[in-house]
């Protein structure tokens, strides 16, 4: 059993994840970010949880307190699942997600199927250091082009199926969040901690 949780630190040091996070679990827990000093975590994991429960706990022994790591992956069915847990470093070690999404839509070119979804793993360590993993996932397809300018990653291209046709980084934050698998994963957290 969880101990009851007042203060979170975000081990993420990903402004735009942030600010999703803070908006999504403020006014249950005081949120704090990741430590400046701390280096970042290397994510060598083979699977989502793997690399979120090694970023949980890095930022856990650094200060000893509560905390909540995220790993994302887009699961793409065209391409048997990838760019999956690789989808950061997609397109080499050094891509932004510029190179990311023009990648993916050279590979996608042509294709019938384009449906993919996103999954999202949360880590929440206590200040004890136990552990309660949940998941999110958002179905939809990768778009032919880019369109719109919020949001980050791939939203650009991603369409969910629960939304209206516009693309995630075409909605606002709250409309983001609705249907993301973040907003999924944090919803299913906030449930399993009352
Ligand atoms: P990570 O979880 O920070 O390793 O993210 C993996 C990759 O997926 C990065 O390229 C992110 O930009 C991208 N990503 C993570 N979450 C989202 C999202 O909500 N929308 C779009 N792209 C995302």
């Amino acid at each position: 059993m969880s101990e009851s949780i007042t203060e979170l630190v975000l081990a993420t040091g990903n402004p735009n994840k942030v600010a999703e996070l803070a908006q999504l679990l403020g006014g249950r827990w005081s949120i704090k970010r990741r430590p400046e000093d701390l280096a970042e975590t290397i994510e060598d994991g083979a699977t989502l949880y793997e690399n979120a429960a090694k970023k949980a706990r890095e930022v856990h022994m650094a200060t000893g307190s509560a905390c909540l790591a995220d790993d994302t992956g887009l699961f793409v069915a065209a391409l048997g699942g990838r760019p999956g847990v690789f989808s950061a470093r997609y397109a080499g070690p050094n891509a932004d997600s510029a190179d990311n999404v023009r990648l993916l839509l050279s590979e996608l070119s042509g294709a019938d199927d384009r449906t993919a979804y996103f999954e999202t793993v949360l880590v929440l360590l206590d200040a004890r250091g136990h552990e309660t993993v949940v998941n999110g996932r958002c179905e939809g397809v990768i778009a032919e082009v880019s369109t719109g300018r919020a949001g980050f990653g791939y939203d650009p291209v991603f369409v969910p199926f629960d939304g209206d046709g516009r693309s995630f980084a075409e909605m606002t934050a709250d409309e983001k969040n609705t249907f993301s698998h973040r907003g999924r994963a944090l919803r299913t957290l906030r449930q399993e901690l009352v």
